[in-house]
C-alpha cells in the first residue's frame, strides 16, 4: 500500500500531501470516512470544533490505532473556534478538541479564521447570532489576532501540539503578528482550486516557508454552483490522463505545492482522491487559466448566513461591510 508523498514544514515535520477533509461530514458518515481512509493509506486528518464531528473522528481513531498504524504515523489538525478566541480560552479549547479526537497531542493547531466572536455557553451554537440583526453573527471586535496569537505560542511549551498556524490569513494579518511576537505560523490553511490562485499570498507564503494547504480543492459544496469536478475544461484534461477530474484537480494542487485535503464520505472516492498522478505544464497552466479569466472564491462569510460583517479577503463581495480586522 502507497502511504503517498509528504512534504516537509519549517519545523522539519513532514506533513503528507493529500489529507482528508471532514467538514459537512453528516454524523455517522466521519467515523466510517476516516477509517476507510486510514486503512487506504490516508496519514493526514483535517479537523476542526466547528465542525462538530470530532468525537467521532476520535471514534475511528481509536478502531486504527495501533493495529492500523501508529499514533506517531498520522498528522492530525484541528483548529481554534472564533469563539474562543480570548487568550485564557485557548488551551481550554485544545483540550476539549484533544478529548473530542482521544488524542495526547495535534500535528498542527491552526486559528481557524482571523475573526473572535464572543464565547457562548458549552451547548449553544459555536455562530452566535447578534439579536438585533437577525441573520447576523456577533463579532467580538476587542480581542486582537496578536492577543489570541500569544496563546497559540504558549501551547508549544506543552506538547499538545507539534506546530501552530493558522487558517484564512491574508499577508498583512501574518505580518502583523509576526511583527508582534516574532513567531511565524507553520501553515496557512486557505481556500485554493483552479479558480482561487490568489498568486501573491502564494508567492508571500513561499518567502516566508509557510506552507499552504489547500481546502474545497474540488469546490466549495456549501457554494451551491457547479462542483469543479463537473467542469468540461477539468473533465478534458481528466480524461487524457485516464483519471477522475477530482484526481486532476487534486494534482493541480499538488503541483503548487500545497498540502491539499479533499472531503469525501464515499469510499470509491476516499480511495481514489489518494491515488495522486500528475499534470504536466501544459496542462496546469490550462487549469490556471480558468482562475486567471474567472477568478472566484467560493467561502465568502458574506454569502451565506451566520452572515459577517467584517473583511476577511478585501473580496468584492465584501465591500459594503462595517468593520476591519482588530490584528493588534
Ligand atoms: N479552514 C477552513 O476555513 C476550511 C474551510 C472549508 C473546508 N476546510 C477543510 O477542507 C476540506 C475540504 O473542503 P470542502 O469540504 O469545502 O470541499 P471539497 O473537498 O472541495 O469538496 C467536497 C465535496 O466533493 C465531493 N467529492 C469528493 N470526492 C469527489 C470525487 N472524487 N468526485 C466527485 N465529487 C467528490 C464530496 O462528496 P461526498 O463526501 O459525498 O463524496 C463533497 O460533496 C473540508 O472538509 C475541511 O476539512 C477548511
Amino acid at each position: 500500500m502507497s502511504l503517498g508523498k509528504t512534504l516537509t514544514l519549517s519545523t522539519g515535520a513532514k506533513i503528507p500531501q493529500i489529507g482528508l477533509g471532514t467538514w459537512l461530514s453528516k454524523p455517522h458518515e466521519v467515523e466510517n470516512a476516516v477509517e476507510v481512509a486510514i486503512r487506504a493509506g490516508y496519514r493526514h486528518i483535517d479537523c476542526a470544533m466547528i465542525y462538530q464531528n470530532q468525537d467521532e473522528v476520535g471514534r475511528a481513531l481509536k478502531k486504527v490505532i495501533p493495529s492500523v498504524v501508529k499514533r506517531e504515523e498520522l498528522f492530525i489538525t484541528t483548529k481554534l473556534w472564533n469563539t474562543a478566541h480570548k487568550p485564557e480560552l485557548v488551551e481550554p479549547e485544545l483540550n476539549e478538541s484533544l478529548k473530542q479526537l482521544g488524542l495526547d497531542y495535534v500535528d498542527l493547531f491552526l486559528v481557524h479564521w482571523p475573526v473572535a466572536f464572543p464565547p457562548v455557553p458549552a451547548g449553544s451554537s459555536l455562530e452566535p447570532e447578534d439579536p438585533n440583526r437577525p441573520g447576523w453573527a456577533v463579532l467580538d471586535l476587542e480581542t486582537s489576532l496578536t492577543d489570541t496569537w500569544k496563546a497559540m505560542i504558549k501551547l508549544l511549551d506543552t506538547g499538545k501540539v507539534k506546530a501552530i498556524g493558522v487558517s484564512n490569513f491574508r499577508p498583512d494579518l501574518i505580518e502583523g503578528i509576526v511583527k508582534e511576537t516574532g513567531v511565524w505560523p507553520v501553515v496557512n490553511q486557505v481556500e485554493a482550486h483552479p479558480l482561487n490562485l490568489q498568486d501573491d499570498l502564494v508567492e508571500f507564503c513561499k518567502k516566508h516557508n509557510i506552507h499552504i494547504t489547500a481546502y474545497s480543492p474540488l469546490g466549495n459544496n456549501m457554494a451551491g454552483a457547479p462542483m469543479l469536478t463537473e467542469w468540461a475544461e477539468v473533465k478534458e484534461v481528466a480524461q487524457k490522463y485516464n483519471a477522475t477530474p477530482a484526481q486532476v484537480l487534486i494534482a493541480w494542487g499538488c503541483k503548487r505545492g500545497y498540502s491539499v485535503i479533499p472531503k469525501s464520505v464515499t469510499p470509491e472516492r476516499i480511495i481514489s482522491n489518494f491515488q495522486q498522478i500528475e499534470l504536466s505544464d501544459e496542462d496546469y497552466e490550462k487549469l490556471c487559466d480558468l482562475g486567471r479569466k474567472n477568478p472566484k472564491r467560493y467561502n465568502v462569510k458574506t454569502t451565506y448566513p451566520p452572515f459577517w460583517d467584517i473583511n476577511l479577503f478585501n473580496d468584492p463581495l465584501e465591500k459594503d461591510v462595517t468593520h476591519q480586522i482588530k490584528i493588534v
